[in-house]
């Protein structure tokens, strides 16, 4: 399994901004080693989706609400994001956990709410600054991939360090790979042998310069990229970083 690629523009693209993006990262994607995805905001996700038809790169949401229609004023579905062209899409990233309150419980419904839209979900783990400090990072992250991942996940988990993300701080390279080691473990408890087989990218703060190294240690299946995913000629540089297989390494302790 390749290497997957994921940029998250979170609140940013108008439409001729999101437009231009997608241009460049149209006619740069052919020939990639990786799996490319942009995850651009509701309001563009069907431009950037048609502009990327038939192109390598694939395009997903940030986040769905875990029913598929109803009263929720502001809120997106799943089905609505596989209408408008998404075949992904994030839930869990800490800023909807952290900013909106949203609980392992919820990010699980809505990683259902995807799977059974047609969506691939990309479920977000991550201890904050402090879990860290007070030595928690790996228990907090286990729980976290314990209670937001459902039964039979085919998607993608992504571990973001809370303290790592739009910081420019990065995670050591010993911790990304002890705790890529320790959500596989969970991965396999939860979910048995299919834990296995799930791709764990890593993001915060991935730039160009750190990637070919980030992307080659053991264990990381790829990375969800903030910021430099904004910037067409960095998040290509990171996706040309990825190179190898996503799972190659998997027997590697987790
Ligand atoms: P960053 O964001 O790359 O800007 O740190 C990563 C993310 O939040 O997914």
């Amino acid at each position: 399994m390749r290497q997957l690629i994921a940029g998250n523009w979170k609140m940013n693209g108008l439409q001729a901004e999101a437009a231009a993006l997608a241009a460049v990262l149209r006619d740069g994607a052919d020939g990639l080693a990786c799996d490319l995805l942009v995850c651009p905001p509701a309001t563009v996700l069907a431009a950037v989706a048609a502009a990327l038809h038939g192109s390598p790169v694939v395009v997903g949401g940030q986040d769905c609400h875990p029913e598929p229609a109803g009263a929720r004023t502001g809120d997106v579905s799943a089905p609505m994001l596989r209408d408008a062209g998404a075949a992904w899409v994030i839930v869990g990233h800490s800023e909807r956990r952290l900013g909106y309150g949203e609980s392992n419980g919820l990010v699980r419904q809505k990683a259902q709410a995807a799977i059974a839209a047609g969506l691939t979900p990309i479920v977000c783990v991550g201890e904050t600054e402090q879990q860290r400090l007070s030595g928690n990072a790996e228990p907090v992250v286990a729980a976290q991939v314990d209670g937001s991942v459902p039964p039979g996940f085919p998607g993608v988990v992504a571990y973001e360090p809370v303290w790592a993300i739009g910081t420019g701080r990065s995670a050591s390279e010993d911790d990304v790979v002890a705790m890529h080691r320790c959500i596989r473990e969970q991965l396999v408890a939860t979910l048995g042998e299919g834990g296995a087989g799930v791709r764990i990218l890593y993001g915060g703060s991935v730039k160009p310069a750190g990637a070919a190294a980030l992307l080659a240690l053991p264990g990381v299946g790829g990375a969800l990229v903030g910021g430099a995913s904004l910037v067409a000629a960095d998040f290509l540089a990171i996706a040309r970083a990825a190179a190898r297989d996503a799972l190659s390494n998997r027997a590697a302790p987790g």
